[in-house]
This record gives C-alpha cells, sequence and structure tokens, in this order.
C-alpha cells in the first residue's frame, strides 16, 4: 500500500509509523537505549532546556544552509550516522539510506555491521559516504575491510570508541531476541507471532533473504553471523594504539566518534584524529552518561578550533541542530530520525526526515533573524545556569 508522505510531520510521526510496520523485536532495536535509558531520554530532553534568543526586526534572505565537514561540501549541516543492520528495517536498507543521502547532498555513513556489501553501498550513492570500523574478527579481518572501504571510494574512516562491549539493552531480552537467535525452534517458538503479525514487514524481509550475515566483516569461514555479533565485539575493543597501525592502512581522514569529555577530545586530537563525534551512541551503551549537546562546550573548547567537532545523539528537530551549531558543533549527525524514515516507508520516508529538519532549520534560521550557518553562535542560546558549573 502506498504511503501518503506528506502526512509525516514530524519526526515523532515517522517513529509511529516505523512503530506501526515493524514487529516489536525490530523497533525496540531501533527505539531503545541501554539499562534505563536515561541518556536516551536525556539526549533529546537536553535539546528542549535550551532557549533561543532570536534577533528579530531584520533582513532574513533565504538562509544558506552548506556547509563543509572535513573540506567536503555538504548542502545541509546533517550527516547521516552508522546504523547497524538497516536492512533488517528496509530491504537493502544501507543502499536505500546512502542513495537518499546522496541525493539531499550529504554523507552516508556505513556502519561495519551492515547487511548490504560496502561495494554496493558506495555504488548506491552519487555523494561521499564515511565507513565506521569495529575490530570485529581481529586486526587481519578489519585490515582486508579497510582495504575494500578504500578500493570502493569511501572518503573517511569512523572509529567508534565507545563500544567495549555491546550494551545491555533491556528490551532485547524482553522481545526474545537472545532465543531468537539460537535458531532451535523450541526456544524460538514463542517469539515468532511477533514477526507474523507484521506481514507488511515480514514479506519484504523474506524476499530480500531474510536475517542478513555481515558481509563486511569476512572471517575464515565466511561472513560473520547475526548471533555472533556480542561476543565479537567484546573481543575487539579498540585502543588509542589501534588508530596507528589503522592509519597506517587507511591513510585518509579519521574520525574519532563516542567522545564524551574534554580529556578524550584532547587525546584525539593529540593521536591525529581529523575530526571527532561528540557520540554516547545515540544512549545505548554507557547509561547515564550526560547528554552530549550539555558535554559539547567543554568539548569544543577542549579542541579548540584545531579539528571539526560533530555531534549526535537525540537530534529529532532542526531546531536541535541550530542549538547544536550554536555551541560549536561544526554539523550533526542523525540515527534515528532517518531510522525510523526508513523503517516507515523506505527511501521516501529517510529523504521526509531529511526534508522536515531541513525545512525546521532554515524556518529557525529565519527566526532567529540569522542568515548563514556560519553566523550561529552562542549568544543565540540560553542554557540552564547549572551546565556552566561543572560539565
Ligand atoms: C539502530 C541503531 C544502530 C546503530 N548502530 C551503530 C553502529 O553500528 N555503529 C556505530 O558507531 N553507531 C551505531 N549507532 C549509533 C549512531 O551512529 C548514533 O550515534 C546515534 O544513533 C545518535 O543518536 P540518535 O539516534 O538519537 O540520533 C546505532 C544507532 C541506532 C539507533
Amino acid at each position: 500500500m502506498a504511503v501518503n508522505i506528506s502526512r509525516f510531520v514530524s519526526v515523532e510521526d515517522l517513529r509511529r509509523a516505523a512503530k506501526r510496520r515493524l514487529p516489536r523485536p525490530v523497533f525496540d532495536y531501533i527505539d531503545g537505549g541501554a539499562e534505563g535509558e536515561v541518556t536516551l531520554r536525556g539526549n533529546v530532553r537536553a535539546f528542549e532546556e535550551i532557549a533561543f534568543r532570536p534577533r528579530c526586526a531584520v533582513e532574513t534572505p533565504p538562509p544558506h544552509l552548506q556547509t563543509t565537514v572535513l573540506g567536503t561540501p555538504i548542502a545541509l549541516p546533517i550527516i547521516l550516522a552508522p546504523v547497524g543492520s538497516s536492512r533488517m528495517f528496509w530491504p537493502r536498507g544501507e543502499e536505500v539510506a546512502a542513495s537518499v543521502a546522496g541525493a539531499a547532498g550529504t554523507i552516508y555513513s556505513l556502519s561495519t555491521l551492515s547487511g548490504c556489501r560496502l561495494e554496493d553501498v558506495k555504488k548506491a550513492t552519487p555523494g561521499p559516504a564515511w565507513y565506521q570500523l569495529y575490530l570485529c574478527g581481529g586486526r587481519d579481518v578489519a585490515a582486508a575491510t579497510l582495504q575494500r572501504a578504500r578500493d570502493a571510494g569511501f572518503s573517511a574512516l569512523i572509529l567508534t570508541i565507545d563500544t567495549a562491549v555491546a550494551g545491555m539493552r533491556e528490551r532485547d531480552l524482553r522481545n526474545g531476541v537472545k532465543e531468537l537467535l539460537t535458531r532451535r525452534p523450541g526456544a524460538m517458538l514463542p517469539y515468532i507471532p511477533q514477526f507474523l503479525a507484521k506481514p507488511g514487514w515480514l514479506v519484504p524481509f523474506l524476499r530480500d533473504g531474510g536475517l542478513m550475515k555481515f558481509p563486511n566483516v569476512v572471517l575464515a569461514d565466511g561472513p560473520m553471523l547475526y548471533a555472533d555479533v556480542g561476543a565479537m565485539l567484546e573481543q575487539s575493543t579498540v585502543t588509542w594504539s589501534d588508530l596507528r597501525w589503522i592509519r597506517e592502512i587507511w591513510k585518509g581522514p579519521v574520525v574519532i566518534k563516542g567522545v564524551h569529555t574534554g580529556d578524550d577530545a584532547r587525546r584525539a586530537v593529540d593521536e591525529g584524529a581529523n575530526a571527532i563525534v561528540v557520540s554516547n551512541h545515540g544512549g545505548r551503551q554507557l547509561d547515564s552518561v550526560h547528554p552530549t549537546i550539555r558535554v559539547l562546550p567543554e568539548i569544543v573548547a577542549a579542541v579548540d578550533g584545531r579539528i571539526d567537532v560533530l555531534l549526535d545523539g537525540g537530534v529529532r528537530r532542526g531546531g536541535d541542530v541550530v542549538k547544536a551549531l550554536c555551541l560549536g558543533a561544526r554539523a550533526v549527525l542523525v540515527g534515528r530520525a532517518y531510522a525510523y524514515g526508513l523503517a516507515a516507508a523506505g527511501a521516501p520516508g529517510v529523504r521526509r526526515a531529511l526534508d522536515i529538519l531541513q525545512a525546521d532549520i532554515a524556518r529557525t534560521m529565519k527566526l532567529l533573524g540569522c542568515t548563514s550557518l556560519a553566523e550561529l553562535d552562542r549568544p543565540y542560546v540560553s542554557v540552564p545556569a547549572d551546565w556552566r558549573a561543572h560539565p
């Protein structure tokens, strides 16, 4: 059934549509966070605690939303974050999202834990793409993938540093994800009706090959299996010393994702990072860390203009993007905002998510009395007084 895209007026509308279409374990995989989901909620709420300080009665021609990240021009200050298993949300999900990002003039980031081959994803987008690395399978496996990513034309490498072990996602346990991955019919049976209840998702999922493997993590016996992700992540903690051999193979720009403090930001700069992402993985890893927007000013001060500072976590409106830019981010990454769109309606859903955010940004800037992203600065926002006392 064709979906009338224009009836989605906010990211929250796309979220609700994704919830209707997806089986519960898949929706909760996107929507959920770690443990008590304190950080997941906090990321969103912290944006709400920032107030704008507009400058009214000034000329505001249509604002320019173009910027550059790592020297690459992008049409809007939004990059698609790496989102693993997107192929479970929509057939060939990573290729679909990449093609929309490219058509919108921005960067798509491909997760190591994707269901589509990295070469096919790069081909799907007319724009730039970044590859996000986990060291699943060890150094040799990662080195082979890095070589493939370079050959395919990925222009930067994201190294995610906050995943020493997969976060504790309570929703997964309640939904029987562990049992479903055993592939033992007896264990799986009680959890199967969740999938049968969503034929609009199930039929395309089966036609697309069913439960994906990870074609960009090629182990001695073939692509890594879905059930093995947790164990593989635990055996593959990335450390600062890995950055040295990774840089030797990769040679291009490296973006460190998962920076929570000024200290780690300084360390990333000292180790030669070309950009950082202030990120708590969308509240999916260590719970009860500060919301990213709250730690952004500390990190921007620590970096002191030496490299690009990006931010993700909790961006659901274009106004959130504007707030992040006022506090010193060069651009933001969005994860769930586009994943909901992908899961709700495929390519038009991703396009809709980006259109909503883009229109929000343009409108917000006009209402602020600001015509270019470069003008967005600290005096346009007011942050709660206690944010300043201690990071
Ligand atoms: C379903 C899902 C899967 C994710 N998979 C990855 C991943 O494979 N690698 C990674 O570095 N980050 C991953 N992330 C984190 C995102 O890159 C990003 O940090 C986060 O989504 C930002 O928060 P937001 O969803 O509130 O925008 C994932 C996030 C979601 C929602």
